[in-house]
């Protein structure tokens, strides 16, 4: 199973990846978290992602394309993955067709832009995992600790309500035109294009799209 999560930032992708990775026992692969990872360590291409992703601007593509066909060429990738964050951008999608890269279904996630800037402001993350939490949505069991690992939560550096202004209009300009690119390819019976409301609670999201993929099988 080959799954894209597409959605504007903090529509709950994360949250849902976690769900659907355990179900259908996929990896889930997220370059935001790849690059944070990258940042975490120092690499060259943190070095290079940092001050982008902290101005909530786009990575090329040229590199996140790289870093995600090196991510898929791993052995648990044999029986597919959820993809969360990626592709973002026309020539992204266009590289997974070039490279016969066959999805089988893409989700979208609609939340309108309000209910977004008040979810970043309350979202707490495990650096270590890129595990999500919500101080009134979805907290975790202990204030301000990652419930696996007992360790304190973050506040990421592009959650500031400014900078997430400025990521709903990089998601409008570059990632919106992948729901006509991708609505088209399911019209030609290439894929199968499910699109749910993500203001609803986690867990009624997570039974909406769970369902609705169900019903394609
Ligand atoms: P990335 O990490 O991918 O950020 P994003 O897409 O902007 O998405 P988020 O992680 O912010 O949100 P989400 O949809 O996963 O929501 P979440 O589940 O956390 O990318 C960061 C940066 O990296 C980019 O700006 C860019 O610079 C770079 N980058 C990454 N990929 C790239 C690519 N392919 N190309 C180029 N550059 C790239 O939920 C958000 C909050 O809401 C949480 O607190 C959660 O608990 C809460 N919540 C979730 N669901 C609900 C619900 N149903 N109701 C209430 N609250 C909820």
């Amino acid at each position: 199973m080959k799954i894209i999560l597409l959605g504007p930032p903090g529509a709950g992708k994360g949250t849902q990846a976690e769900v659907l990775c355990e179900t259908f026992s996929i990896p889930h692969i997220s370059t935001g978290n790849m690059l944070r990872e990258a940042v975490e360590e120092e690499t060259d291409l943190g070095l290079e992602a940092k001050a982008l992703m902290d101005a909530g601007i786009l990575v090329s593509d040229e590199v996140i394309v790289g870093l995600v066909e090196d991510r898929i060429s791993k052995e648990d990738c044999n029986n597919g993955f959820l993809f969360d964050g990626f592709p973002r951008t026309i020539p992204q999608a266009q590289a997974l067709v070039n490279r016969d890269i066959n999805i089988d279904s893409v989700v979208e996630i609609h939340v309108p832009d309000e209910d977004i800037i008040e979810r970043m402001s309350g979202r707490r993350m495990h650096q270590g995992s890129g595990r999500n939490y919500h101080i009134v949505y979805n907290p975790p069991k202990t204030d301000g600790k990652d419930d696996i690992t007992g360790e304190d939560l973050i506040q990421r550096e592009d959650d500031k309500p400014e900078t997430v202004k400025d990521r709903l209009k990089v998601y409008e300009n570059q990632t919106s035109p992948l729901i006509n690119f991708y609505s088209k390819m399911s019209e030609q019976g290439k894929l199968n294009y499910v699109k749910v409301s993500g203001t609803s609670l986690p867990e009624e999201v997570s039974t909406e799209i769970l369902s609705k993929l169900q019903q394609l099988d």
